[in-house]
């Protein structure tokens, strides 16, 4: 039988809560679809760095490449100062990892609000593909003259060539399988490339001219696109039926995911995989540990669980992962008042149990 070795870090604040919903109905969906789960915990977060100082022992990236996927709870704690654990855990892993796609699909399913007026599951059903290992989050640049009157800080976006053209062909790649055609809901397969070419003329030029010559020799069948950044929050709220496949750079792809999450229902529900296709990738749900909430049994574990599903799907179990999907979409068409913490007419593992009761049945 074939067995998946899978790293959790539950995290900090409600990540472990949530995480443990998504276990649950991994566990049960591995029995039905004949695969086995071999888990392994571990306690990276805030807590273990305050009681050891330690954010991610050296052998800890090492540990998590002998697995096969790694599901994470959230990372971010109140006594800890923000940019340390987001940038000593998350970034790193993500880094070190070389998890260079951050994939994060914009869809709303049925049953759950969106703020858009008159848009429905229908017209809110997009994918962006975050490159997720340049730009701005590279760490070039720094603070000079500090704590003078002339103190000047600068933070560099920075692409390579290389960078941009693994992050394009993903995405071209996802358009062909996953695009609004390939799924039957629309005649094109497009991929929009999401930039600012009129003021930042080098990284988004080159990304550009990527993206089209790519396009032209490779994917002469995906249909191309291009929207400035700013135009792209306009029209995620106005039109977001125009958008199949996004692909953009890491900043972009963080600013407006987080516009695309809370038209799809919010964090409760938001999904995300950082994806190395050649290696070890990490699934998340996109909202933060939401400590207030902590330990109450309040939080909604829906996110997690999509993001377990994404793991799934990575991993090739398809059929496990449709499965999955269907069972979410039950809950939400049929059973929770909202989406949002404390407010969903159920407790955390009450919605992991229905979950799981559907996935079962
Ligand atoms: C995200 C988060 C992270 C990011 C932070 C916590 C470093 O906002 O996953 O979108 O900026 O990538
Ligand atoms: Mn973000």
């Amino acid at each position: 039988m074939k067995t998946y070795k899978i790293a959790i870090i539950g995290g900090d604040g409600t990540g472990p809560e949530v995480t443990a919903e998504a276990v649950k109905v991994m566990d049960v969906v591995s029995a039905k679809f004949g695969f086995k789960v071999e888990k392994n915990y571990f306690d990276f977060g805030g807590e273990r760095y305050k009681r050891t100082g330690e954010i991610l022992p050296d052998d800890g990236v090492a540990d998590l490449k002998k697995h096969d996927a790694i599901l994470l709870g959230a990372i971010g704690h109140p006594d800890v100062k923000p940019g340390i654990l987001e940038k000593g855990l998350l970034l790193r892993m993500r880094f070190e990892l070389d998890q260079y796609i951050n994939l994060r699909p914009v869809r709303l399913l049925p049953g759950v609000e969106t703020p858009l007026k008159d848009k429905g599951p229908k017209e809110i059903d997009y994918v962006v593909v975050r490159e997720n290992s340049g730009d701005i989050y590279t760490g070039s640049g720094g603070l000079m003259m500090k704590d003078t009157p002339h103190e000047v800080a600068t933070q560099t976006a920075v692409y390579s060539r290389f960078q941009v053209d693994r992050a394009l062909r993903y995405a071209f790649e996802f358009a062909r399988k996953h695009g609004k055609k390939a799924r039957g809901v629309g005649k094109d397969n497009t991929l929009g490339l999401v930039g600012k070419t009129n003021v930042l003329t080098f990284v988004y030029d080159l990304w550009e001219r990527a993206f089209h010559e790519m396009g032209e020799k490779e994917y002469p069948d995906i249909r191309r696109d291009y929207y400035h950044v700013d135009a792209t929050c306009m029209w995620m709220v106005k039109s977001p039926e125009w958008f199949d496949v996004l692909v953009t750079g890491n900043l972009f792809g963080d600013i407006i995911t987080d516009l695309g999450a809370i038209t799809q229902g919010g964090m409760g529900i938001a999904a995300g995989g950082n994806i190395n296709p050649e290696g070890v990738s990490m699934f998340e749900p996109i909202g933060g540990s939401a400590p207030k909430y902590t330990g109450m049994g309040v939080i909604n574990p829906l996110a997690a669980i999509c993001a377990m599903q994404m793991m799934l799907e990575t991993l090739g179990e398809e059929k496990a992962a449709a499965k999955i999907d269907a069972a979410v979409r039950h809950v939400t068409a049929n059973k929770l008042k909202s989406m949002a913490a404390g407010k969903m007419g159920y407790t955390t593992s009450q919605v992991g149990d229905m979950v799981a009761q559907h996935v079962a049945d």
